[in-house]
């Protein structure tokens, strides 16, 4: 189609220049005449369909518009960004700290599924179905089985020691950190809550070097030389012999002083790891032996952290976040702001 302003003009121009009769004959004929210019637009104005015109018209709109708005706007990239930062939550905080310890100590990190098979949690750790140390656990079960038997929430991270020593052949020297399971809930309980869970498998390793490594976890963790410690007979139906572990500790004012002093915090469950568990994943127990340790990832955070109630953890309140929350490794942005 024409562009019905030209056309006007045109028509214009031409009526300029009537000069005689001849003259508006030539122009009726070539504008007005049946094929005349005006006739054939019109003609081909009735075979448009008003939505094509509307259309059309939209579209050439739009991208007029679109045009303006892409010479008026720019986006300068070089601004910078939210400085509201989030935190890093203090269990985040803690399990980082415990697999760079570990990991100094040539350590490597293992995982394994948090729906456990009754059967790794529990029997293959030397603790049969009708053992007493199953009832103490509060097993969480889901509708899904393996075996035949009902599959569990695990109750605790030694089921990573088994997936662990089924996959790889000794020397093995791993911390398996995790959330576990258990149907409690109360002011030092809360259903879900972290563990970490440590597993040494050669041939020589003994009681004297789970101690060792122990301590020097302990006094590294804490940020102590001096670290009062002791080993308290204990039972687990995976270790033998079995201890639990104390530190000591004294209060000043409102503050917890770790390491010094007459008193005794329960930190953590170890001993060697049973023969039957190395039976149980194929590895010979007159070969290898070895040890293992568990502990609780809240507790650990507590203590270093002045936390007092276990529940605020999993509170999701932002204040809390906030004030017990640790800063990220600041981006500084471009214009070298740090604040
Ligand atoms: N699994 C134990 C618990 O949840 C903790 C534990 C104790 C882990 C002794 C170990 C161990 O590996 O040797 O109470």
């Amino acid at each position: 189609m024409k562009d019905f302003r030209e056309l006007e003009t045109e028509i214009k121009k031409a009526s300029d220049k009537f000069t005689n009769i001849e003259s508006i004959n030539e122009f009726r004929i070539k504008f007005l005449g049946k094929k005349g210019i005006i006739s054939l637009e019109m003609k081909e104005l009735a075979s448009l369909s008003g939505d094509e015109i509307i259309a059309s018209k939209t579209e050439e709109l739009n991208s007029e518009e679109l045009e303006k708005k892409l010479n008026s706007e720019t986006l300068d990239i070089t601004l910078s960004t939210s400085k509201s930062y989030g935190t890093i939550h203090p269990i985040s905080q803690v399990i980082e700290e415990v697999i760079t310890i570990f990991g100094d100590l040539d350590f490597f990190v293992a995982e394994g599924p948090e729906v456990e098979t009754d059967y790794n949690n529990f029997t293959a750790l030397n603790t049969s179905e009708h053992h007493p140390a199953r009832q103490m656990h509060d097993t969480f079960y889901v509708e899904t089985e393996t075996d035949g038997m009902p599959n569990v929430l695990r109750t605790h991270t030694s089921p990573v020691q088994i997936r662990s020593m089924l996959k790889q052949k000794p020397p093995i020297r791993l911390i398996a950190p995790g959330k576990t399971f258990r149907c409690d809930n109360d002011q030092t309980h809360s259903p879900m809550f972290h563990q970490v869970e440590g597993l040494v498998i050669d041939q020589e390793s003994n009681m004297s070097h789970l101690k060792g490594c122990l301590e020097i976890f302990l006094k590294t963790f804490f940020e102590t030389d001096k670290l009062n410690m002791r080993f308290r007979p204990s039972h687990f139906p995976f270790t033998e012999p079995s201890a639990e572990v104390d530190i000591g500790y004294t209060k000043k004012g409102n503050q917890l002083i770790i390491g010094e002093g007459e008193d005794w915090l329960e930190i953590l469950g170890c001993g060697m790891v049973h023969p039957n568990v190395l039976e149980n994943v194929n590895i010979n127990s007159n070969e290898y032996q070895g040890y293992a340790f568990g502990m609780g990832i809240e507790r650990l955070a507590m203590l270093k952290y002045g936390i007092s109630d276990l529940r605020t953890f999993f509170d999701s309140d932002l204040r809390w976040n906030k004030h017990y929350g640790f800063s990220p490794l600041n981006i500084p942005s471009i214009i070298g702001d740090l604040s």
